[in-house]
């Protein structure tokens, strides 16, 4: 089969590939037919990831058709379905709690050290992200293995077109549960830096769960009008100092709750930023913090923090003095994918929730490097690409 293959920074390519088989009772074989490009990508794009291996193929957001079962899988042959790009047993002790991407069991032994040496535990198994996530084969490819299927997919019922549910897979649920984590009360403002895929979906996600004023943050044009059309009011960090902008728009005590959608890939040039920028490039240092640090200066005495944002190790000069004399809580994690499903599938179908302003290009599989090229270098235009294996060439 044709899949889109690792080899080093900003090196990602179409290759010929074994196609995948089963290899356990609960495994399905999904034929893709649609597969998006996520900002996780990006950081295995920047060679910011560990544990990456040439050839490794890459994608967690992706949806098909299911071709293949084991004996223990609940799918039928013929049914679309959407897959959660974190991989869970759905028996073991966290998945009990719901706690999907805490799983034991979907990280084989031989990759877990990593994750015990940066995280004090196994990190658990995620599609096409590093053999420190157990190594499996992504989804942007012409089919993949899906290990228990009996808990992950969900299947879409005939109607809904696959550009309507394709982010169940990963950033709607992301966005989702970052507005949770915010415990919104009633009359709340909540700030939300970043308006990629997840700070977009999480300002709606925010809006929806009853927060009173959403205030979005980031450089992009374009991406800062898409946060004003879900109803945000916006900040262009490049034009004015976002903490002064905050307190200014909240009355001088800073928002309620504050959601960093940025990660550890922080553009701007701010000297924390720049410094974090030499040790990251140097080795000495691991993630780009400054929105982690503006968050936690920003954010009102007594709030919450929630970080869907990724970061990959040590952070350095995080304000643990503002976190702790201001009271903050926070809530932080990847996304417990499976929990949502449902629920967003149905505001999905009742039209509360629609998440096709997102895409701003359709490609076939075939052009994927060019997809991550341009995901990468005109982040204002290029909101989201997904991938369609099934397309020509020549569709483009
Ligand atoms: N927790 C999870 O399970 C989960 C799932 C999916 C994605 N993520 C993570 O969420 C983050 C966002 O993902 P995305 O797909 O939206 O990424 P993206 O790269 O498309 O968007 C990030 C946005 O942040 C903006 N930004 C950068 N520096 C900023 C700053 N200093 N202040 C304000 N805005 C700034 C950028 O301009 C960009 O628009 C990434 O770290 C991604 O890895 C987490
Ligand atoms: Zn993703
Ligand atoms: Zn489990």
């Amino acid at each position: 089969m044709r899949a889109l293959t690792w080899h080093g920074k900003h090196d990602v390519r179409m290759d010929t590939v074994p196609d995948p088989q089963i290899v356990n009772p609960r495994d399905a074989i999904i034929k893709i037919t649609s597969t998006a490009i996520c900002g996780s990508d990006l950081h295995l794009y920047d060679s910011m990831i560990p544990s990456m291996e040439k050839g490794d193929i890459l994608g967690h957001e992706f949806m098909g058709e299911v071709v293949e079962t084991g004996p223990g899988s609940t799918l039928q042959k013929g049914q679309r379905v959407v897959v959660p790009f974190v991989i869970a047993c759905g028996k073991c002790f966290h998945c009990e709690k719901q706690q999907f991407s805490g799983c034991e069991n979907s990280n084989p032994a031989e990759t877990q050290d990593l994750g015990e040496i940066a995280y004090g535990t196994a990190m658990t198994g995620l599609f096409g992200y590093s053999h420190m996530t157990g190594g499996y084969a992504g989804g942007q490819a012409e089919y993949v293995r899906v290990p228990y299927s009996d808990v992950g997919p969900i299947v879409i019922p005939d109607g809904l077109e696959d550009d309507k549910v394709l982010f169940l897979s990963d950033i709607l649920p992301t966005g989702w549960m970052a507005a949770e984590n915010c415990q919104i009360e009633p009359g709340d403002t909540v700030a939300v830096w970043g308006c990629g895929p997840v700070g977009l979906f999480a300002i709606q996600s925010t809006l929806i769960q009853g927060a009173h004023k959403v205030i979005a943050i980031d450089h992009h044009p374009h991406r800062l009008e898409l946060a004003k059309s879900l109803g945000a009011q916006v900040i262009n960090y490049h034009e004015v100092k976002v903490r002064e902008a905050l307190m200014a728009m909240t009355g001088g005590i800073g928002p309620d709750a504050c959601i960093d959608a940025v990660g550890m890939e922080s553009h701007g040039f701010s000297i924390d930023n720049v410094v974090d920028a030499v040790k990251v490039a140097t080795r000495l240092g691991t993630d780009r913090a400054h929105v982690l640090r503006e968050v936690l200066m920003a954010c009102r005495t007594g709030g919450r923090v929630s970080i869907p944002g990724v970061y990959g190790g040590m952070g350095d000069k995080i304000p643990i003095g503002a976190l702790m004399e201001k009271g903050l809580q926070i809530r932080t994690g990847q996304t417990h994918v499976q929990k949502y499903l449902r629920p967003l599938l149905d505001l999905i179908g009742e039209g509360v929730i629609d998440t096709t302003f997102l895409i701003s290009h359709r490609l076939p599989l075939e052009r994927a490097p060019d997809g991550y090229k341009m995901f990468k270098e005109n982040q204002d235009e290029v909101t989201k690409v997904v991938l369609k294996p099934e397309w020509e060439k020549e569709a483009a």
